[in-house]
């Protein structure tokens, strides 16, 4: 452990363990790199989960990504974040974002603090994109700056542990 503490630029540690996030990836997010690259660009989500997971490894941080096509997946995840003592969870909802309240009930539950991400600006997409059944109880949400918006979300949250170290 100590040998490993030192090899760390940043330490964020909680009760003598690592600081811990959660990427969570919603429906068809799995496609991304093929899926409407004229809306969501060609940046897979492999390429997405590596580069955050450099990011968190650079700072210190633990880090796990996950996607799933399925609602109940995605709440059995964030059950098992209250257990796994997540610190935040950067999320990607997709197209749950628009109809989903057993997530934001799951989220609700478990009152761990995420950030919510959208590739696109749903504000300027579809009538029904326009709401959100997550942004209120969002500690932020990031929307239209692109694959971007996911390192933006890791950043706020390390720059937060920086302050409070
Ligand atoms: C999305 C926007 C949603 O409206 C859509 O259903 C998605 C992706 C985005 O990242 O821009 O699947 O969340």
């Amino acid at each position: 452990m100590g040998e490993f503490r030192q090899n760390l630029p940043i330490l964020f540690y909680n009760n003598g363990m690592m600081n811990k996030i959660m990427v969570l990836h919603g429906p068809n997010l799995n496609l991304l790199g093929r899926r409407e690259p004229q809306i969501y660009g060609t940046c897979t989500l492999n390429e997405i989960n590596q580069k955050l997971t450099q990011q968190a490894q650079n700072a210190g941080l633990a880090i796990s990504c996950f996607q799933s096509n399925s609602e109940h997946e995605i709440i059995n995840k964030i059950h098992q974040a209250l257990d796994e003592q997540i610190y935040c969870i950067i999320f990607n909802p997709a197209a749950y974002t628009h109809t989903s309240v057993a997530i934001r009930d799951a989220l609700c539950a478990v009152a761990i603090p995420f950030i919510e991400v959208h590739i696109s600006n749903i504000y300027s997409r579809e009538p029904f994109r326009q709401h959100s059944y997550f942004s209120d109880i969002a500690k932020g949400t990031i929307s239209g700056l692109g694959v971007e918006g996911y390192k933006l979300a890791l950043d706020s949250i390390i720059n937060e542990l920086e302050r409070s170290a």
